[in-house]
This record gives C-alpha cells, structure tokens and sequence, in this order.
C-alpha cells in the first residue's frame, strides 16, 4: 500500500495535479498548490458538494416517521474575524496541541505521534521511538537500539523487545528520562510537554503591537455561527435551516505529513444545520447517513469507508456527540484509517458562546481568563441570538448539528481510490500494465479527450471542430501528437472518463468513436449527438 502511495504521488506531481508549495526555494512543509489537473479535480470535489448540499437541495427526509424539509443556503466570510470571535469559541484557550522538543536534535514533535518500543540489553532498559512509517517503524527501532547498545548485525538477539509501539504520552515523566528520541543518539532528550496553540497570529492594519493581533480562522464554522442573526434578518429560512461554506483554513500543525492529508493551509466544506433542541438527534443520524452516501456516490468503496462514533473522551470541548467518516488510505497501516470528515453534535455550544456576556474593548488583548472551578471564562457578543417560532411563540436557542469536511482530504481520497493499475493491450494488440485513474465521471478533470487518429486528411480540423464545440459545455483536451495508444494512455493517467476519435469513417459518415476509459469498450456515436451522449453520461 506504501509503495501505491508512492507511485500516486509521483503521478500527482508528473501530470500536474499537486506540486509542493515553494518548490523551487526548497518547498515549504505542510503546504501544497495544485496544478491544471488538481485545480480542475479540487474545484469539481467543492461544485459537487456545493450542488448536492446546498444549491441544488431539495429534499423530503422523514424524521421520526414524519415529513420533514429544510432550506440550505451559502455564506462566504472572511479569514481573519474580530479576536473575540476565537476566544468564545474555545479556540483561544484550547485549541492545542502537545508538543516535546529534543534537546539534541532541535527537533519538535507532536507529544501524541511519537510512537516507541521498550526494549533491553546489557542491563539497560530504554524506550526507543521513530516517527517514520507504521510499515518501517520494526525495522527502524531494531537499527536505532542496535546503534544505541553498539551491537553488531550478529549480536541483535541480545536485544529483549517488550509488547508493541505504543505513543509517548503514554509514559510517565520517569519514563520520559530513558526515552531515546526519534533524531538523538543519546537518551532522555526530550523536553517535557508543552501547549501550543494551532492558530497562526497575524497583526491587522499599522498597530503592530497586540492591540492589532488577529488570528487566521481555523475553521470556517465560526463565520456562520456569528452570521445566524444576519441570515434569519435577510432571508425567510426557517428551522430547521442549514448554512453552507466552503473556504481556506489555517493551523499550525507541528508535523504536517501525509501528503495533503494534514496541511497547514486547506480548505473546508462546512455546513452548520440548526434546528429545535428535541430533534436534534434525528438530525445527527440525518447527517451522518447522508454524508456517508455522498462518498459512496462519488466513488469509494464501501470496503475502505467507515463510520466511527466517538468515545466520550475523544469528545471536543463543545460536543455533546461526533462520529467521523473515515476511509482507509493508503500510507496508513492495515487496519487503520484517517478522518475524511467529522459530523459532530454541538449542542448549542457556539450560538451561546457568543451571546452571553459583554465584550469589554479594554480587554485584549485576550488573556487567558478562567471561572473558578478552571473553566474558561467566555465573553460573547451580548446579542440575542435565539430563534423565536412563529407558529409556537417558542423562544429557544437552536441546536446545531455540524457536518465539517475537507476539500483537499476528501480529493485526496478520491485519487488514492481512483490509482489502479491494470492489464490493458497496446497498439499492438500485447497487453501492457496500464496507469489508470478511476475518478468518478462527475469529478474528474477532463471530461474527454478529442482526437484525430492521424494528422491529415481533414481528421484534425473535424477533432477541432468537435472539441470547440464541446469546449462550450466541459473541460475537455486536445490532443493530435503521436500514437493514439500512447494519447489514450495519458488520457488514462488523468482520470479522463472518456476519449473521441475522429477516424477515416467520421469524414465518410460523420460519426466518431467514443472509448469509455474504464471498459475499454469503443462505441460510434454521430457527431451531432456527441454533446448530450457526454453529458449524459458524465451525468450533467
Ligand atoms: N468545525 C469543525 C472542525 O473544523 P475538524 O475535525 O477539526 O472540525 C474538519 O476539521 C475537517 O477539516 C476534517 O475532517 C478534515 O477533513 C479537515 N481538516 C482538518 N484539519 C486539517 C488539516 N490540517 N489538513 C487538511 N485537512 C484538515
């Protein structure tokens, strides 16, 4: 599975879908731009999202046996809000992670992914830790105790290895003295745990001092929360209602890794659906259902796709019940899968964050403030932002129920799912290992390629008659350079659904071939209905 990742990223950056930020200073960790393919990919991946959740929405669920609709709408905020936004959402004061430093590295790593072995030799016990790989971590922690008790490749039976990997938060302080760090030679260099907040700080406007400090939005959640009064002021939704974002969030990850997995800048696609305290369970399950669906729909498998449920103690400090979707990538071990999106229960957490209490402008910058039993003191806007019925004159503050997903995580899925490789015959008829890129018709970048089988014979203008034509409704390519085995095989790389070939019989009856990417089967369609034929079955 490693080596599937391998070679998907090396095609990401070959074909131009991903490209490592700042590449040519050396690139810079944990950002990532797309290229002509990626963009293309990434802004299908949020127009899908956008049509199915939010624009194109439009239907009739049935909660607790009864009917019941709801309108969707759209909001666009900024990035950098008002610093008391963050601090009544809790992201002041607790959005952290734990982070340990090696002394004799100047390493810094995140306390919870450092992951060790406990093993003995010579009378010594030490814990030794690696943060490469799940697949490489064995060997790695076998050559670094090797190196640390000086034993040679004969002598490694010396070596008494203790249970399984187990992550360093998980030792006491006496334990973390006899840890021997991922890039140290000598033991206990790790320095104790420490706070560090996620958010990156920014100074607005010729106040450089803190006056000025503002934070880049973490998530795109609060912009709506904030907004609930505007909405409800200049539209007719009524609860049940959902908002909809899709937009850029920063956070200071301490070790980004995993390709775009986890960035520092990505982008989110966000919905905050408000609604009555007592159906907000009905809502949950809603949500994750059809969250789960929309995945499926688009192309992953049910066999590498889960729902999870949170514990109790994995619970964010506003939730009152998460379960993520997750999907089995493949950089990950066997067995283990990463978060595409979490669908949480938030109570109505945020909606009374910012409402209670007075903002005091004398008051930032934003100290940490605490309530006397260590929870953190809130100060919200003082607005009223509860929802008055107008059928029941019932005044309440609504529940919201919070499907929070990934634009570049949910894309990164969609191309690991899509890498196959399969037996395919060339020009000669031999069958030949074939890079194919299985995207869903909806979301692939191209929707076909156009080409004339050879360069002459009035072929090409007929192609570039076709491709300007279907240019008007699609993204589609051109292509007249070389064996059209090899251009059908560069279509195959980048996901195009399918490809049209003007041949010696289109001059004679004005049909061409149309190679579906996955079955490889040819069919003649006429060229006058070439258009509707390609959209119907990219499903357009
Ligand atoms: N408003 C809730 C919220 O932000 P989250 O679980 O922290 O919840 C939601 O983030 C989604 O955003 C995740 O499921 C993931 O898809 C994406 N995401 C979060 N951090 C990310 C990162 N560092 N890089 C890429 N995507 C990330």
């Amino acid at each position: 599975m490693i080596m599937q990742m391998e070679k998907l990223v090396s095609l990401c950056k070959r074909r131009g879908f991903m490209f490592q930020s700042s590449e040519i200073y050396g690139g810079m960790n944990g950002f990532w731009d797309y290229g002509p393919l990626g963009v293309e990919l990434k802004r299908n991946v949020k127009n899908a999202w956008w049509q199915d959740m939010c624009a194109g929405h439009n239907e009739l669920v049935q909660l607790a046996g009864a009917p019941s609709t709801f309108e969707m709408v759209g909001l666009d905020c900024t990035i950098l809000m008002h610093p008391q936004v963050w601090k009544c959402s809790g992201h002041y004061d607790l959005f952290h992670d734990f982070m340990v430093d090696c002394r004799e590295s100047k390493k810094r790593y995140r306390f919870d992914q450092v992951r060790g072995r406990w093993v003995s030799a010579k009378s010594q016990r030490i814990f030794v830790t690696t943060m490469v790989e799940a697949d490489s971590e064995v060997e790695e922690t076998q050559r670094k105790a090797q190196k640390y008790f000086n034993l040679r490749a004969k002598d490694v039976d010396q070596l008494v290895w203790e249970s399984g990997f187990l992550s360093l938060d998980k030792l006491t302080p006496e334990e973390h003295a006899v840890a021997l760090a991922p890039d140290a030679n000598a033991i206990g260099t790790f320095t104790a745990p420490r706070e560090f907040n996620l958010m990156f700080k920014t100074y607005v406007g010729a106040l450089s001092g803190e006056e000025g400090a503002a934070y880049l939005r973490p998530e795109t959640a609060q912009g709506i929360f904030v907004n609930f009064k505007n909405v409800l002021d200049s539209t007719r939704v009524k609860i049940p209602f959902g908002v909809a974002q899709i937009g850029k969030s920063f956070r200071n990850e301490i070790t980004p890794r995993n390709f775009t997995f986890r960035s520092r800048e990505f982008e989110q696609m966000e919905i905050e659906f408000f609604c009555h305290p007592t159906q907000s369970p009905g809502w949950y399950t809603y949500w994750r259902n059809r969250r789960m669906q929309w995945y499926r729909d688009l192309g992953l498998s049910d066999n590498r796709l889960r729902l999870r449920e949170h514990h109790t103690e994995e619970l964010s400090h506003y939730s009152c019940g998460t379960a993520d979707i997750e999907y089995a990538f493949p950089f990950l071990a066997e067995g283990e899968y990463g978060e595409l999106e979490g669908i949480a229960h938030r109570g109505d957490f945020d909606l009374r964050s910012h409402m209670e209490g007075k903002l005091d402008p004398k008051k930032r910058p934003l100290e940490l403030e605490r309530t006397a039993d260590g929870q953190p003191k809130y100060r919200g806007s003082g607005r009223d932002l509860t929802y008055r019925d107008d059928l029941t004159n019932e005044r309440y503050t609504p529940h919201v129920i919070e499907p929070s997903a990934g634009a570049d995580r949910a894309m990164l899925a969609f191309l690991c799912e899509a890498y196959t490789e399969d037996q395919a015959p060339d020009e000669d008829g031999k069958m030949q290992t074939r890079v194919v890129m299985r995207l869903h018709p909806r979301i692939a970048p191209i929707k076909a390629a156009v080409f004339p089988l050879v360069k002459k014979d009035g072929m090409p203008e007929l192609a570039q008659k076709i491709y300007g034509d279907l240019k008007k409704h699609m993204n589609v390519f051109y292509d007249e350079k070389g064996a059209v085995g090899r251009r059908y095989r560069r279509q195959d790389e980048a996901g195009t659904p399918y490809c049209i070939t003007v041949d010696g019989q289109s001059l004679v009856d004005g049909t061409v071939t149309v190679r579906d990417r996955d079955t490889l089967i040819q069919t003649r369609i006429a060229v006058s209905e070439l258009t509707q034929e390609i959209k119907t079955r990219i499903g357009s």
